[in-house]
């Protein structure tokens, strides 16, 4: 059998096939849990401490102890990456996931629960193929009828396992078109964010971006903010409509794994500005000087030998240019 990777689960490091989580479990059953991914550029986990930090807050907020302090948390995270490191090609990255459930609180007739939370760390391959050519094409998104849970509900600063909220949000908008992303609104009507990132646009020369109220905190989100304020771009969190964006003349949404993706157009309307925008340009290379790896060029690199060589040109022209 070929070597597996390895996962940490509730006190010891086991090979992927037997990293089981009972069918009692709190998170199986009622999705009661909550998660956090750093992702590695080039080998190198990027700040992982916020992303601890981060599911620290959100295991406080839904009330879960998971008996590790976070300082172990970071050790043990580090421990798996390393763990599995050599599965990694000079091209790939992992995006490590700390999950932790309430873990099995139902008696069942022939199992007691010990009421201990169920706590797995384990890494995944960043999915380049994914999303390598949105960094060219921009992102197609759409105003889906599912709004974000509001605030008063369920904290958005919280992340939670119970994406359905998200999911049901991401079919809608894979319905009007498999490549569609969803652009959430809040209940007011004000933009939020996408099923698994934040959202920025560029008017009259500012940097715009919904107000944190309810939106996931992004880690990508600040340090955007941060490298925008570097810059001398003015950042400014409000709330917006569609008809911002509409009228705005570049976006992007953000995440860990992808970190910058330019938007082509919301509803159907382009944004003006191109893809990427040159003040979306700015940040890309930002990011790419902040890191040391050119995100784009390393997520382009995995497309299919027939698209590669071409989109790598057209990069290398955006980014020398
Ligand atoms: C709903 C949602 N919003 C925003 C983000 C972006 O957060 P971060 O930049 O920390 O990955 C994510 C990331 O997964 C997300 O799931």
């Amino acid at each position: 059998m070929a070597e597996e990777a390895e996962v940490y689960l509730n006190g010891s490091f086991v090979p992927e096939s037997e990293a089981k989580v009972s069918v009692f479990d709190r998170g199986f059953n009622g999705g009661e849990g909550v998660y956090d991914v750093t992702r590695s550029y080039r080998h190198k986990l990027f700040k992982l401490r916020e992303h601890i930090d981060r599911l620290y807050r959100s295991l406080r907020y839904t009330r879960i102890d998971c008996g590790i302090a976070p300082v172990d948390m970071e050790r043990l995270s580090i421990e798996v990456f390393e763990r599995n490191r050599r599965f990694l090609g000079s091209e790939d990255d992992f995006a490590v996931w700390q999950v932790v459930s309430r873990g099995v609180h139902q008696q069942s007739v022939s199992h007691k629960g010990d009421g201990r939370p169920s706590v797995a760390i384990y890494c995944l391959p960043v999915a380049f193929g994914s999303f390598a050519r949105q960094y060219l094409d921009g992102a197609m998104l759409m105003t889906p009828s599912t709004r974000r849970i509001p605030p008063q509900s369920l904290e958005a600063k919280a992340k939670i396992t119970n994406k359905m909220n998200h999911i049901i949000a991401l079919h809608e908008a894979q319905m009007v078109n498999p490549r569609c992303v969803p652009l959430m609104l809040d209940i007011d009507g004000n933009i939020s964010e996408t099923h698994m990132g934040n959202f920025f646009f560029v008017a009259r020369g500012r940097l715009c971006t919904p107000t944190e109220r309810n939106v996931l905190g992004g880690i990508t989100r600040s340090t955007i903010m941060d490298l925008a304020r570097d810059l001398g771009v003015d950042v400014e969190e409000g709330d917006f409509t569609p008809y911002d964006v509409y009228t705005a003349d570049e976006a992007f949404t953000c995440s860990t794994s992808p970190t910058i993706v330019p938007v082509k157009s919301l509803n159907g309307v382009q944004i003006d500005g191109g893809v990427p925008g040159p003040l979306t340009l700015r940040l890309m290379k930002a990011w790419i000087e902040l890191i040391g790896v050119d995100f784009v060029g390393q997520a382009i690199a995995h497309l299919p030998d027939r698209d590669k060589q071409q989109a790598l040109g057209d990069w290398a022209k955006l980014r020398d240019g």
